[in-house]
């Protein structure tokens, strides 16, 4: 979501510099991009629509550009509304990720002074604002400084200015890195788009502005003093993802599952251990994650109760700030994420440090935003996760936590045990034969207007995550359910025919959640029954073999599976989903 680029050196080709940026930035998710460059004393600028694909760029020849990949957040997905924006003298460019949540009383106000607004975004107050400094007297960079103290929210923008050969960014939240090389100076919305082009990088903090001309200069904002400038060398190797012999990243990131696993179980235990001694320590563990590392946060929390006898908060992280009031130095919050980059949980992440609780990160993105922040961190290993839907990064989650709760009562072998029957059971859940019996149930189902999924204990977070995974790629309404609750309410949607996906491994839930399948069949549903064991109320039979706890991972393939198989029956491309993006980076 949102990428920005920007270049200024001694090459003249910066938009193609830029745009080569923005295509490594594209994993992040758009829908509509831009550059502009400074050409003379004009600035010129292209906007599209769409992909960026093999677009051609007719801008002339410079050596400063911006470029910008947009998620539109305030007005649609139209050329005019895409990034970069101008003020009314056409003589500032500027780029935003974020949303400017006080933009309407700027605007307003911006208004009453006689500016021309061209866009419906909140983005385009800051540039006005910005011109309206410079009439007002301030130097360009103090125009942008003042104009960004102003706004409310999390916030990085870009500025150029056609009459001056410099480029000026700030932030607040939203992610910036700024690169050196022989060629000069990269700014970018995460260290994966600049490693490409210089290994010396600066992460910029919050509160941070930088200029770059013939050289780099740092600034806090909200005071204006200089800051001092430390580069760090990254020694990275971004790994490229292939699709290989597969047709989408999404159904060659379900293979890749098994694999992961393993190495989880293999190579994982001394920090595990380490681990589990800090939540040994802490007084209030908290899960936190969004979306599927929500799910995980959710299933792990099952995990801990039984496994390691543990009580373990969560929330989702988007409303964690409002349950963070009775945080202490001795919390410890514990946030999963696959990009590291989502802002719903680098705000709390950052409420919780300044509270001086301690942080740790289980993110499968090394060197990104939530990695850099926490005081302890665990990659996942899982590689790099292309498709938006989010399949190994989930249970490689479920592996570590799986792994983390039996490391509390000092049997991580125990689990490393099971995690190796679990990637053997995966690895048979993918056979052609399986695979061609749930592309069968796909194309049964996907006419289907609303499918439930239910489950208690840890396969409730297993209800949550197959339901998120089939609405995100078949676009079908998908519900998932704690399987006790359907009687308060839901129940009165199942009609005759309604799927209803039921999740049965061979714990404590077993007998109750083929009560509540049988409730489900009595007002007509029909019941996909994932278990060890067959049951007579189930419709269809989809086998996943018991492997103890480690069920939770192996029953959530065939829903994975069958999210695909939807998509891909319905014509739709399941690596990029309508209207979601990989990187979430506005609130
Ligand atoms: C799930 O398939 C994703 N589309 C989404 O819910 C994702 O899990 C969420 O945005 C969190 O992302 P993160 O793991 O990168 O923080
Ligand atoms: N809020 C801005 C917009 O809608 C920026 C969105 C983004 O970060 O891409 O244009």
């Amino acid at each position: 979501m949102c990428g920005i680029f920007g270049y200024i050196g001694n090459q003249k080709r910066a938009a193609a510099i830029v745009f080569e940026g923005l295509k490594t930035l594209e994993y992040r998710g758009y829908d509509s991009w831009g550059i502009a460059v400074k050409a003379g004393n004009r600035i010129e600028i292209e906007k599209r629509v769409g992909k960026i694909g093999q677009a051609k760029v007719s801008l002339p020849q410079s050596n400063l550009g911006i470029g910008h990949t947009r998620w539109a957040t305030h007005g649609g997905v139209t050329v005019k509304n895409a990034h970069p924006h101008r003020d009314c003298s056409g003589n500032i460019a500027l780029l935003h990720n974020g949303i400017i949540e006080n933009y309407e009383s700027i605007k307003s106000e911006l208004l009453a002074k006689g500016h021309t607004f061209l866009s419906e975004t909140d983005t385009e107050v800051a540039v006005h604002l910005i011109e309206e400094n410079m009439k007002n007297g301030n130097t360009f960079p103090e125009a942008v400084r003042r104009a960004f103290l102003r706004f409310s929210g999390l916030n990085a923008i870009v500025v150029m200015n056609s009459n001056s050969n410099q480029i000026i960014a700030a932030k607040n939240g939203s992610p910036l890195v700024v690169g050196k090389s022989d060629s000069g100076f990269f700014l970018a919305s995460d260290a994966s788009g600049i490693v490409k082009f210089t290994k010396e990088i600066i992460f910029l903090k919050d509160d941070e502005m930088v200029i770059l001309d013939d050289s780099v200069n740092l600034f806090t904002v909200s005071t204006g003093k200089n800051l001092p400038l430390s580069y760090e060398h990254v020694d990275w190797i971004i790994e490229e993802a292939d699709r290989g012999k597969y047709p989408h990243f999404m159904i060659k990131e379900i293979f890749d599952q098994p694999k992961v696993i393993r190495n989880i179980a293999e190579t994982y235990a001394d920090q595990i251990d380490d681990l589990a001694e800090v939540i040994k320590v802490a007084k209030g563990t908290f899960f936190i994650g969004a979306g599927t590392a929500f799910h995980a946060s959710l299933a792990g929390v099952y995990l801990f109760s039984k496994i390691a006898k543990e009580h373990i908060n969560t929330a989702m992280a988007s409303e964690f700030n409002y349950l963070e009031d009775f945080l202490t130095k001795q919390s410890l919050i514990i946030a999963l994420s696959q990009s590291g980059e989502t802002i719903d949980i680098v705000e709390p992440l950052t409420r919780a440090k300044q509270k001086g609780s301690s942080v740790v990160a289980i993110v499968n993105s090394l060197g990104s935003t939530i990695y850099r922040m926490a005081d302890k961190k665990l990659l996942l290993g899982a590689g790099p996760e292309k498709a938006v839907a989010s399949t190994k990064a989930y249970v490689a989650k479920l592996a570590v936590l799986l792994m983390l709760s039996f490391a509390m009562v000092r049997k991580t072998s125990d689990a490393q045990k099971l995690l190796l029957e679990a990637a053997g059971e995966i690895r048979r859940l993918l056979s052609d034969e399986n695979l061609e019996k749930l592309r069968r149930l796909a194309k049964e189902l996907k006419g289907n207007e609303n499918i439930f999924t239910v489950g208690r204990g840890t396969s409730y977070a297993t209800a949550l995550e197959a339901a998120l995974k089939i609405k995100e790629v078949s676009y079908i309404h998908t519900e998932g359910l704690a399987g006790g609750e359907l009687k308060h309410g839901t129940i009165a949607l199942i009609e005759k025919g309604t799927p209803c996906f039921v999740f049965a491994p061979m714990d404590e839930t077993h007998e109750a959640i083929l009560s509540n399948a049988m409730e489900i069949k009595a007002r007509g549903g029909k019941i996909v029954g994932i278990s060890p064991q067959k049951a007579e109320v189930f419709d269809h039979f989809i086998e996943v073999k018991d492997v103890g706890e480690a069920s939770v991972i192996t029953q959530i393939i065939p829903a994975q599976l069958l999210a695909y198989f939807l998509a891909v029956e319905k014509d739709l491309d399941p690596d990029k989903p309508r209207n979601l993006a990989k990187s979430v980076t506005v609130k």
